[in-house]
């Protein structure tokens, strides 16, 4: 057999794509609650007040809250051994900086977890995936402010505090290097006070995206340091998004681009997560962009003693990197790039690469030599619902199909592999455009872009195939 025995299979979520009941119960709004639906050609807008008669998809989402002891009885009958999955900040701290949490909303995440007890799947929780509470970027301009660190760490130990019995694996910031791009300042930042306009399209400010993205670092360090001294039985990972890029072709200043891209993209804030340290070739990046970062004394320290357990990333795609200005752009997951030849690409243009995922791994495991778990892997495409309820969802078979023949190569290569969850395993709002069309799971959701649907849940043909995997610990991949 070539995977663990251990080996933890199963999917992945966000509660912001996934939750609903936005107002529900005494939640406040988030980010996400902000941001309206959208379509891979129409962007989906931020507004700084809730419009009348505009959908806002994270509102009633897929409505995880109402079904849940369903979702999670599909899980189990699926075999999981993890359910990633996040928590709404916003659901336990309304605003963000509450003096007492909410009390309901703490019981809702009690409930999901015992839940999860109940079938002996692990929770893995991510403590921040793009649910920044919209009060603390209207007052504080969201993680731009230092202050922002401890309204945060509140957050953190009430959580940890109340779910020490329940949750061992836990990760600090969804994909913390989106805000490398311009656009992780809206969906994970936050610092768009005042800002209404569309998501792709916000004012680009470097100085004060790193600024907040230290913060950040530090909240995420301060939070392994916590979870170490008082909570001995957690285990503490980060979560990055992993670009795949290759050199377009062999011309030196060509791979040395994809040089300067991959320190850009996939080390520099993993290496500050692995490590301790910003890496020594951050110095250059920042003085060329403009950068000041502005530390206080004990900063050092602090990342040093808060080094990620872990390692944990999404991986959809890839692309590759030219000096050359006139070659074909690849779209993607926050990801710039350029069309490789050699490989297809998804209705949204993201390129389907399964080779780039073991080269991830490798280049992963070489450098920092901890466990690794793929969080997020999958494919975005149209669904049909046939009239028998049926899903006939063969490319996303084929899709997954190869990405784990390529991930069992690299536990061959050596890799440490602790798990596989594919995304929105269950449909869920797009992140990138907000829309339900384009859709991931093996469990359809009957939703719409139009805001209809009647939330019923259906098993797609790659729900039956991918139960047939977790039995055979990845060994039967056969269709
Ligand atoms: C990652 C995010 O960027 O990719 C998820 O962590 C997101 O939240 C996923 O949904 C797929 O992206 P999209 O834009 O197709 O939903």
């Amino acid at each position: 057999m070539i995977l663990k025995k251990d080996f933890l299979w199963g999917g992945a979520t966000a509660a912001n794509q996934y939750e609903g009941a936005w107002n529900v119960d005494g939640k406040g709004a988030s980010i996400q609650d902000h941001c309206t639906s959208g379509s891979n050609t129409v962007p989906k807008r931020v507004t700084v007040e809730i419009e009348k008669d505009i959908l806002y998809p994270s509102h009633e989402a897929t409505d995880f809250y109402h079904h849940y002891k369903e979702d999670i009885a599909l899980a189990a009958d699926l075999g999981f051994k993890v359910f990633r999955m996040s928590i709404n900040w916003t659901r336990i701290f309304p605003n963000g900086d509450d003096k007492e949490p909410n009390e309901a909303g703490l019981k809702f995440y009690k409930d999901v977890f015992k839940e999860l007890k109940k079938y002996n799947i692990e929770p893995l929780v991510t403590i921040s995936h793009y649910e920044m509470p919209y009060a603390l970027v209207e007052k504080y301009n969201g993680w731009y402010s230092r202050g922002v660190i401890d309204i945060f760490m509140n957050y953190v130990e009430t959580i940890f505090d109340s779910y020490k019995d329940l949750v061992k694996y836990w990760l600090t910031f969804n994909e913390i290097n989106s805000a490398i791009m311009p656009a992780g300042a809206i969906m994970s930042l936050g610092t768009i006070k005042g800002y209404s306009g569309p998501v792709f399209e916000f004012e680009d400010n470097p100085q004060v995206r790193f600024q907040a993205l230290h913060h950040q670092l530090l909240a995420s360090a301060k939070t392994v340091a916590l979870a170490h001294e008082k909570y001995k039985n957690f285990k503490v990972g980060c979560m990055n998004i992993f670009a795949t890029t290759y050199p377009y072709t062999c011309k030196p200043e060509d791979v040395l681009q994809t040089q300067y891209e991959n320190r850009k993209m996939n080390w520099l804030l993993a290496d500050v997560q692995v490590r301790g340290y910003y890496p020594s070739y951050s110095k250059r990046f920042f003085e060329e962009n403009g950068i000041k970062i502005r530390k206080q004394e004990d900063d050092e320290q602090i990342l040093k003693a808060g080094k990620a357990d872990f390692y944990t990333f999404s991986y959809y795609m890839s692309s590759c990197q030219t000096t050359n200005k006139d070659a074909l752009k690849a779209e993607g997951n926050f990801i710039g790039g350029i069309k490789n030849p050699y490989l297809k690409a998804s209705d949204w243009g993201w390129q389907i690469d399964p080779e780039g995922l073991r080269y991830a791994l490798n280049e992963i495991y070489d450098r920092y030599q901890i466990p690794i778990m793929i969080v997020e892997n999958g494919l975005g495409a149209f669904d049909k619902l046939e009239v028998d309820g049926s899903i006939h969802d063969y490319y996303r078979i084929d899709y997954l199909k190869h990405h784990i023949e390529a991930m069992k190569e690299a536990v061959k290569d050596g890799v440490d592999l602790m798990g596989y969850t594919p995304w929105g395993w269950v449909d869920v709002v797009s992140a990138s455009t907000g829309e339900m069309a384009k859709r991931y799971g093996i469990v359809y959701v009957d939703k719409y872009d139009d805001g209809t649907g009647d939330l019923s849940r259906h098993k797609k043909d790659s729900y039956y195939w991918y139960k047939k995997v977790i039995a055979s610990n990845g060994e039967d991949l056969s269709e």
